[in-house]
């Protein structure tokens, strides 16, 4: 269903093989000569290493046994785990990160100037045997680690073996949650990829419905058409810049503006159906696969 998106393959790669699958490509990426001449490359998701043959690609599982990502697990939650990897301890790593993720994005990315970045990688665990778990690779975003702007999120992948199960969902989150950590909001850095602005949009929605359906829950008021709620304090609730509030709110249909005598435009929430709102945060609770709990987070920003 990708494939009106894809840009014209320059180089042969339309393949990439990792773990016990055949993954179709989507655009290109920048990997060296004489790695770009093969229809199939061969990635290990561990190390992230690429190879040129099948035969290279076995010998070198029997040798990288780590099973995991580098860097620190810094959530775990059942199956799932995030790791903290920073772009100047694992070079090697990042860059390979960044290459394979361009495979699915049509703009311009980063590649080999990963010491500013921080990774946040996303895996799935499997316990082959009891006491032997591996990691496998599921998506990740960076992020940029001195900021002076309100990006909370640079880059942001769900392999599309595992896309559309609320993966990217769950990244986006982690993100605003870091952002929460850290008492600022964020927003992502622009410009968005089509199914980046997709998603986006979808969380965004998501997140104010929640928002909503918790004000209402603690909210004394027997009416509750007219909520009592800022879009600083959402913004705070959420993590989101109000810019980003305003687009979710206006997904919902609750956003009502007005222009003061003033000629400054105000907003006000007005909900006419409940059961619209409501039906939005059991419908995404339904599908999504994998839930964030904020406990779970070890973390401390960097400074
Ligand atoms: N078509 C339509 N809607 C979509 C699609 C799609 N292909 N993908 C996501 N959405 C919307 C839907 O509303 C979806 O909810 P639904 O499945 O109930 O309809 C919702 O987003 C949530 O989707 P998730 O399952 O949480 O997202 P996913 O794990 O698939 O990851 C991501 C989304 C990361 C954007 C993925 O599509 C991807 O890796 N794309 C390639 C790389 C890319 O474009 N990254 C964003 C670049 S912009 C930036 O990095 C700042
Ligand atoms: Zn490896």
């Amino acid at each position: 269903k990708n494939m009106d998106r894809r840009g014209k393959h320059t180089t042969s790669i339309q393949y990439i093989y990792l773990r016990d699958f055949e993954i179709k490509t989507w655009y290109t990426t920048p990997y060296p000569e004489e790695y770009n001449r093969n229809k199939i490359l061969y990635v290990c998701e561990y190390c992230l290493k690429y190879m040129n043959s099948r035969y290279i690609y076995h010998r070198h599982e029997l040798k990288c046994t780590h099973f995991r990502p580098p860097g620190n697990e810094i959530y775990r939650d059942g199956k799932i785990s995030v790791w903290e990897i920073d772009g100047r301890e694992n070079v090697i790593y990042c860059q390979n990160l960044c290459l394979l993720a361009k495979l699915f994005l049509n703009s311009k990315t980063l590649y080999y100037d990963v010491e500013p970045f921080i990774f946040y990688v996303l895996t799935e665990r499997e316990e082959v045997s009891v006491g032997s778990p591996k990691f496998h690779l599921v998506g990740y975003f960076s992020k940029e680690k001195l900021n002076s702007t309100d990006y909370n999120l640079s880059c942001i992948l769900t392999l599309p073996i595992y896309q559309r199960r609320g993966y990217g969902h769950f990244l986006m989150e982690f993100s605003y949650l870091l952002s929460r950590r850290e008492f600022k909001w964020g927003t992502p850095e622009k410009p968005l990829s089509d199914l980046g602005l997709l998603s986006y949009r979808n969380y965004w929605k998501v997140k104010c419905a929640q928002v909503l359906i918790n004000v209402k829950e603690l909210s004394q008021v027997p009416d509750f058409s007219n909520l009592r709620i800022s879009l600083q304090e959402i913004s705070n609730l959420t993590g989101m810049i109000p810019t980003d509030v305003i687009f979710g709110l206006e997904q919902l249909k609750v956003l009502v503006r007005r222009t003061g005598n003033d000629g400054k435009v105000r907003y006000a929430i007005k909900v006419e159906s409940w059961q619209r709102i409501e039906s939005i945060c059991q419908n995404w609770n339904m599908k999504s696969s994998c839930k964030l709990d904020p406990l779970k987070l070890i973390w401390k920003p960097m400074i």
